[in-house]
């Protein structure tokens, strides 16, 4: 068993401190936001994340697991200290290091002399040299190990990596972190800290690529009259493609995707390579948000100036309450650009929300409320629970049964027996 301290309680750092204390090491997980700590402090998780409720409730049962507000008093104990704060995009497109730095030069005086610094979050190529400096710490090495965790599944990502990679110059460090992991059954990978952190960004850029590519052939489809769905299960039976991140949808989004493949242009170019090819991905990916947007303005007779639109799914994916860069958002706030009303209803996203990514937008806690006289319904995420509702009644409820199906969820025949004009992505 060994201390760990975690600084940041946000999505990676709340399910690396309970994933840690369920593995048995004695965790203080910081934040500096004092409402987030006494909720934690109480039990009460303020994230959707399957499975991080219990083990957070676990955690603090067993009492290996600690909130604080104290950065300081938390390192000093700690012989491992996971940093695992936002780095956003900054005004440029590069990553914005500012709280990563912060958090370093304020917990660096605390450190113990065999302690090690651990980097989580999504750092820009040769980070780890930034923390070091801002620590300020000749004996204290830092190490870089990516977190690939999808919102929705961080749990179960966490405690079933693919592979855990570990980047650092101080092999003994290496060592050391990798004990950490050792509860794990996945490839360990030791590299030098560019590579790991590379191995994150090029992940990620590589997953938006896929979708581009759906995305993009999806409307290939279109044109030629194929049928996506068909086209991606036969491209999926060659295990060199293989069919996972090849659904095609309304564009991707979420709080790493859109940052990361900027972020990643931008490190390219700064190092004197024009990364066209991603570039390609975003463009693809950004007139993916209009190309459904016409649809749901066609479906809808050409025009939803003053007429009702009805929205399932306000977040980026199912499965998730994160609103932020949800595709379903910006489809949304470019329909009321053309003068559309928006009545939205997300499974996780409740009415009461506070959240002013959703300004004028009605949001409703039922999926046939939200249908109540509209033109159209558009399906933006792929909730499951969405395909078992009683279309008949939302066909009465709609002002014309008419649907776009961002997501190719619903069963097409089955709405069209029911009299829905259906359209979905890359089917004709
Ligand atoms: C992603 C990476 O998957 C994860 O490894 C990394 O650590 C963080 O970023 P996340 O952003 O949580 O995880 O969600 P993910 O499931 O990857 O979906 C990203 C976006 O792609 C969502 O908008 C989702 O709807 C979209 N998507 C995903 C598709 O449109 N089609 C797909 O087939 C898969």
């Amino acid at each position: 068993m060994s201390e760990i301290a975690v600084i940041g309680a946000g999505y990676v750092g709340l399910t690396t401190a309970a994933c840690m204390s369920h593995l048995g090491h004695e965790v203080a997980c910081v934040d500096v936001v004092p409402e987030k700590i006494e909720r934690l402090r109480r039990g009460d998780v303020p994230i959707l994340e399957a499975g991080l409720d219990e083990l957070v409730q676990e955690g603090l049962r067993s009492a290996l697991l600690h909130f604080s507000l104290d950065a300081a008093g938390a390192v000093a104990q700690a012989e491992f200290v996971y940093l695992c704060v936002p780095t956003p995009q900054g005004l440029d497109g590069s990553a914005d290091l500012s709280y990563i730095e912060d958090a370093a030069r304020e917990i660096g005086p605390f450190l113990q002399p065999e302690a090690i610094v651990i980097n989580k979050s999504t750092v820009p190529v040769g980070s780890t040299r930034v923390v070091e400096q801002a620590l300020g710490r000749g004996d204290v090495p830092v190490v870089s190990n990516p977190e690939f965790l999808r919102e929705g599944s961080a749990v179960h990502d966490f405690m079933h990596p693919d592979r855990v990679v570990i980047g650092a110059d101080d092999q003994g460090a290496a060592i050391r972190v990798a004990g950490l992991y050792l509860g794990m059954a996945a490839p360990l990978q030791v590299t030098d800290p560019a590579s790991a952190e590379t191995i994150k960004y090029a992940s990620n850029a590589f997953l938006a690529t896929k979708i581009s590519f759906v995305n993009a052939i999806a409307a290939v489809c279109e044109a030629v009259g194929a049928d996506v769905n068909d086209v991606v299960l036969g491209m999926g039976y060659d295990k060199r493609i293989g069919n996972a991140f090849l659904r095609p949808g309304p564009g991707w989004g979420g709080s790493c995707f859109p940052k990361d493949s900027r972020a990643l242009v931008r490190i390219a170019e700064d190092a004197g390579y024009d990364f066209d090819l991603l570039k390609g991905v975003i463009t693809v990916n950004d007139e993916q948000f209009e190309r459904v947007t016409d649809k749901i303005v066609t479906r809808a007779g050409g025009s939803v100036e003053g007429r009702r639109v009805a929205a399932w799914g306000l977040t980026f994916k199912a499965r998730t309450d994160d609103t932020r860069d949800s595709p379903s958002i910006e489809i949304l706030r470019r329909l009321r650009a053309r003068g559309a009303l928006i009545r939205a209803y997300d499974p996780a996203v409740p009415r009461s929300t506070e959240d002013d990514r959703l300004a004028d937008i009605e949001v409703v806690d039922d999926p046939y409320a939200a249908c109540a006289d509209a033109e159209v319904l558009a399906v933006l995420t792929e909730w499951d629970e969405l395909k078992w509702l009683d279309f008949d009644k939302v066909a009465e409820t709609m002002a014309a049964p008419r649907v776009v199906d961002a997501r190719n969820l619903l069963d097409r025949n089955t709405l069209v027996r029911r009299g829905f004009e259906y359209e979905g992505i890359g089917r004709t």
